[in-house]
């Protein structure tokens, strides 16, 4: 049977999967890396770093395989990266990350001086400060010696594809967030582009997320130790990536994100913006479209808490102490890094309101997961008001592994979890478009309805649903209260 490798250039690493056509998982590498914050609010990776890392995990990928029956592979990539190569290809500076903050003066220029309402018949969006199109004016003003050395503007996992194939392509999904798409209409926007000040050909070319863009380049099959020809399928970002992956492709359908950033994804199969553009709309991996609102810290806070403050990777015993306890008055608020969906505020941070003396570690960790769960509801209530109907979800990401998190999750959104066999949505989703793209499956439906298989599911419990509701209440007025502070 042919075989397919997934591989999602992540923040906190990159994931290889390797899958046959039935959708069987034969093996998973993950090659970790870090993040470094050159100034609080600034987050850079150095698309090198990817690269070393994505080569070493393939081939830990592949020791023990047949290569002769590796087909294909694709992508899933950490979304609104800014990566710029010089004339001759390299790397001009490292990676402005999809969750720095630095872009205030250039989201607010963008927001009320082009206007929101322009904007948004520019691409469906406004601005937000962990866009790329900020960050090219961020570079324009702040190194105008780097912006005077573009010759290629690209995405992260663009970059892979970029040094694999040697074909400047990107996908419509992860191009979506560069806020230079046209989303509607599938192509660059002209307006945005002179906006930024750069030309066209600066620009990858558009593809769809399942379309082949080349074949892997001779050096790199050798270092693989690959036979036959192996297809490069352009992929997708890593949210669009997830839904395939989960299943989430048809109108209506939901995948919720925890990894590094926790996001809410609903499919719909026509173009569609919220009233105040409070969700992203973009283009799905599928040739349709989405809406999503992204949080910037979801697993991120259980692990800061965890690993930073209780200096334990005990994840199971958290879970399991946390399961029966109370947290009434305690609150958290998860905006470690600033937020982004609905509030678009880079100067917030993360809070604990309520403590008192009786309060104790167990209810500080249980507020962390409930405190990502009011933030995924605020971005699900604007869904609401836009006419979405979400009664069930897939889950995935690293935070899905806790039982505990899932069930708070249902009872706040008041929504079903199903959970599917793979939980690894980016990457496994990024095989799933590698077979499409090579031809083995006739389209992403066929794929995923042969693939993608549920696990289980987690109902709401409604005692705890009308408990969360109220809480929410009070949630909802923290940030408002907050927000000067740190402004
Ligand atoms: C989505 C977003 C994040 C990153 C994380 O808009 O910014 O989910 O893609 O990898």
């Amino acid at each position: 049977m042919n075989l397919y490798i997934g591989i999602d250039v992540g923040t906190s690493g990159v994931k290889c999967l390797l899958v046959d056509t039935n959708g069987s998982v034969l093996n998973s590498v993950t090659e970790k890396y870090g993040v470094s914050y050159p100034h609080d609010g600034w987050c850079e990776q150095h698309p090198d770093t990817w690269l070393h890392a994505t080569v070493k995990a393939v081939k830990n990928l592949v020791i023990n395989v047949d290569k002769s029956l590796i087909k294909g592979i694709s992508f899933g990539g950490q979304m609104h990266g800014l990566v710029v190569l010089d004339k001759d290809d390299l790397v001009i500076r490292p990676c402005i990350l999809w969750n720095d903050g630095r872009t205030e003066k250039e989201t607010a220029y963008l927001n009320e001086v082009i206007g929101k309402r322009a904007l948004s018949n520019f691409t469906g969006n406004i601005a937000f400060a962990g866009f790329t199109a900020p960050k090219i004016l961020w570079l324009k003003e702040n190194e105008p010696q780097n912006f005077a050395k573009i010759s290629k503007i690209m995405l992260p996992k663009d970059y892979i594809s970029y040094c694999f194939t040697g074909v400047f392509a990107t996908d419509l999904s992860d191009a979506s967030g560069m806020l230079l798409l046209d989303v509607k209409n599938r192509c660059w926007s002209k307006n945005m582009l002179d906006i930024c000040g750069i030309s066209e050909d600066m620009l990858p070319t558009l593809y769809e997320s399942y379309q082949c863009v080349g074949l892997l380049k001779e050096e790199y099959k050798k270092e693989f130790g690959f036979l036959g020809d192996v297809k490069v399928t352009i992929g997708g970002g890593d949210n669009a990536a997830a839904a395939v992956g989960t299943g989430t492709v048809t109108t209506n359908s939901c995948n919720i994100s925890l990894g590094t950033s926790g996001t809410i994804f609903i499919s719909t199969d026509k173009f569609l913006v919220d009233e105040n553009n409070g969700l992203h709309s973009f283009c799905h991996a599928n040739g349709k479209w989405h809406l999503m609102g992204c949080i910037l810290s979801a697993a991120s806070c259980r692990q800061w808490w965890l690993e930073n403050i209780l200096e334990s990777d005990q994840y199971g015993l958290d879970d399991a102490e946390c399961n029966d306890i109370k947290t009434d008055g305690l609150f958290f608020l998860p905006y470690l890094v600033g937020e982004r969906s609905p509030h678009n505020d880079v100067n917030i941070r993360g809070a604990f309101i309520g403590i008192t003396p009786q309060t104790t570690k167990r209810q500080m960790s249980k507020a962390i997961m409930e405190g990502v769960a009011f933030a995924l509801k605020d971005c699900l209530e604007i869904a609401k008001k836009s006419g979405l109907c979400v009664k069930k979800a897939t889950i995935c990401g690293g935070g899905a592994k806790s039982n505990t998190w899932k069930q708070i999750i249902a009872d706040v959104l008041n929504v079903t979890m199903n959970t599917v066999m793979t939980e690894q949505g980016p990457s496994f989703g990024a095989s799933i478009l590698a077979m499409v793209g090579a031809g083995e499956y006739p389209s992403i439906d066929d794929a995923v309805s042969h693939m993608v298989k549920l696990s289980g599911s987690i109902l709401p419990i409604q005692n705890n649903v009308s408990y969360y509701e109220n809480k929410y209440q009070t949630f909802v007025k923290l940030y408002p209260s907050l927000k000067q502070i740190f402004n």
